[in-house]
């Protein structure tokens, strides 16, 4: 899968699917299930990395938890979806020769064939128009951008006429830079079909209701493995309740098991 179907899936009507991986395991489900691209989004610092945000995460653990993704792919290169990597918080903010360095490193040292940036300020425009001319694809990221948490919040994003309309004109100039797609979360619905309507790379929506023209989620929140769950996001089976009722079981069945003998039996067995 190429940046350039994502957009031909949109011109056909094609629903287009992004689930995330963080190592070779998630990439294996998420590729069986049938994703069309895969995302080492960021949020790898929360739900592999134990950190309460993504700002602690740094440009080699995207590489490494990349690589990592890359080598659980089963089918043939050809075949696979396409791999996209998140830019990391102050990989690409501190100008544009350190984030093309940054992107080219990610994708010159695993299979990724795009990167993923949030926000859309001048100087995130700008970079994203430098990598799209150095070869590099770029999705873009709008609404709800956890790298601004600390200015932003978590909640939804883009609530007023005002700056529904900013969000568009945002949406217009990710587009006019080069971006071959943009994810949109978690803002009012009526707000992604304007954006998707404007548009004619695809909208991505995570929270954003179903008027895109394709959806991502964090596979952990879908099956249920993380502790906070987002309101927008629910899970599809009660995946850590699973897992630990299985274990459980097997843990049980050792503890209740008459195998093991005793210090004593042992000692005689063995001499
Ligand atoms: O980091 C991530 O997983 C993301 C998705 C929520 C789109 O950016």
């Amino acid at each position: 899968m190429r940046p350039a179907d994502l957009i031909h899936f949109k011109q056909n009507r094609r629903p287009i699917t992004v689930l995330t991986a963080w190592d070779s395991l998630s990439a294996a489900l998420v590729e069986s299930a049938g994703a069309d691209a895969v995302l080492v989004g960021d949020s790898l610092g929360m739900v592999a990395l134990g950190h309460a945000t993504t700002l602690p995460v740094t440009l080699d653990q995207m590489l490494h938890h990349t690589q990592a993704v890359a080598r659980g792919f089963r089918a043939m290169p050809s075949q696979q979806p396409l791999l996209i990597c998140d830019l990391p918080f102050l990989s690409y903010q501190c100008g544009e020769d350190l984030a093309v360095a940054a992107a080219g490193k990610l994708l010159k040292e695993s299979s990724a064939a795009a990167v993923k940036l949030e926000g859309a300020e001048p100087e995130v425009v700008a970079v994203i128009d430098r990598l799209v001319r150095m070869g590099i694809p770029v999705m873009g990221h709008l609404g709800l951008t956890p790298q601004a948490v600390h200015r932003l919040g978590y909640r939804r994003q883009a609530r007023d006429r005002r700056s529904q309309d900013k969000m568009v004109q945002l949406a217009k100039e990710l587009e006019a830079a080069g971006c071959f797609a943009v994810v949109l979360e978690h803002v009012p619905d009526e707000l992604a079909g304007r954006v998707r309507r404007d548009l004619k790379i695809p909208l991505i929506g995570i929270g954003a209701g179903d008027d895109c023209d394709g959806q991502v989620r964090v596979t952990a929140d879908l099956l249920g493995l993380t502790d906070k769950q987002p309101p927008f996001s629910p899970a599809l089976i009660p995946g850590q309740q699973l897992f630990v009722d299985a274990l459980k079981g097997w843990i049980d069945v050792q503890r209740a098991s008459s195998h093991i003998s005793s210090d004593h039996e042992k000692h005689q067995a063995w001499s």
